[in-house]
């Protein structure tokens, strides 16, 4: 173990399950979880609210840098956070497509990325944090004790964010998703700063064929050998 707080960095493209599996393992072991989606989902609808064009760096990189959010615990296992933006519960709005499309368009500006840096970082709170996002283990917690890359075909992904928003009755096209599922793959893993890519000491699971539980087993192992 290298830190006295223990970091589990879970990485990878949208819809391969680092969600659950981030949940799953902060139940396990009683640790915080970072959502870092949900902070540059969050600065996309800031930037809605506040009538800011998704366009100027500058202008995004003060709101982020302002950003007033926060998670509460709703006891709901599957859900296990609501999250709020400037006093409103905006959990729902968070999750759409439309959100992480923006979150996409947002994420590639350096000064944004580096206005939010503290913020995750503060996340880091005894007994131990998960972290998920796409540049957990290779920018925020190069230091993680142990880091996850988690992946999937496109396809199977689409599949299950097509899941996720049916059961939350979120409305939207299987061939939507996956086209922006592509589309955001594509501007995540090309984009200057802080590409997704695994970080060098990652341990890569392929869960197209794997079910949740399958995976969930393989990274416990791995998170457990790392923490003993
Ligand atoms: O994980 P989620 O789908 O909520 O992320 C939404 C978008 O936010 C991603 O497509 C990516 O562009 C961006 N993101 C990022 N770095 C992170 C987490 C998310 O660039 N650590």
């Amino acid at each position: 173990m290298t830190s006295t707080i223990p970091v589990i960095a879970i990485d990878g493209p949208s819809g391969s399950g680092k969600g659950v599996i981030t949940q799953r393992l902060a139940t396990t072991l009683g640790f915080h979880i970072l959502d870092s989606g949900a902070l540059y989902r969050l600065i996309g609808l800031a930037a809605r609210k506040h009538g800011v064009n998704l366009e100027d760096e500058s202008a995004l990189a003060d709101l982020a840098e302002k950003l007033d959010v926060s998670f509460k615990p709703t006891g709901d296992a599957e859900d296990p956070l609501s999250i709020w933006l400037e006093g409103d519960n905006v959990t729902r709005d968070v999750r759409t497509d439309e959100a992480g499309m923006d979150a996409s368009k947002v994420a590639p500006m350096a000064s944004v990325r580096e206005a939010i840096g503290l913020l995750q970082r503060s996340f880091k709170q005894a007994p131990g944090l998960v972290a998920d996002g796409r540049d957990m283990g290779t920018v925020v917690f190069p230091d993680a004790d142990a880091k996850i890359y988690l992946t999937a075909s496109a396809e199977a992904r689409a599949e299950r964010r097509y899941k996720q928003l049916k059961d939350k009755d979120i409305s939207v096209s299987l061939h939507a998703l996956f086209t922006s599922i592509r589309e955001r793959d594509e501007r995540d893993m090309t984009r200057k700063v802080a590409p997704l890519i695994p970080a060098s000491a990652a341990a890569i699971i392929d869960s197209t064929s794997l079910s949740i539980d399958e995976v969930f087993d393989q990274v416990l192992a791995i998170v457990t050998g790392r923490l003993d």
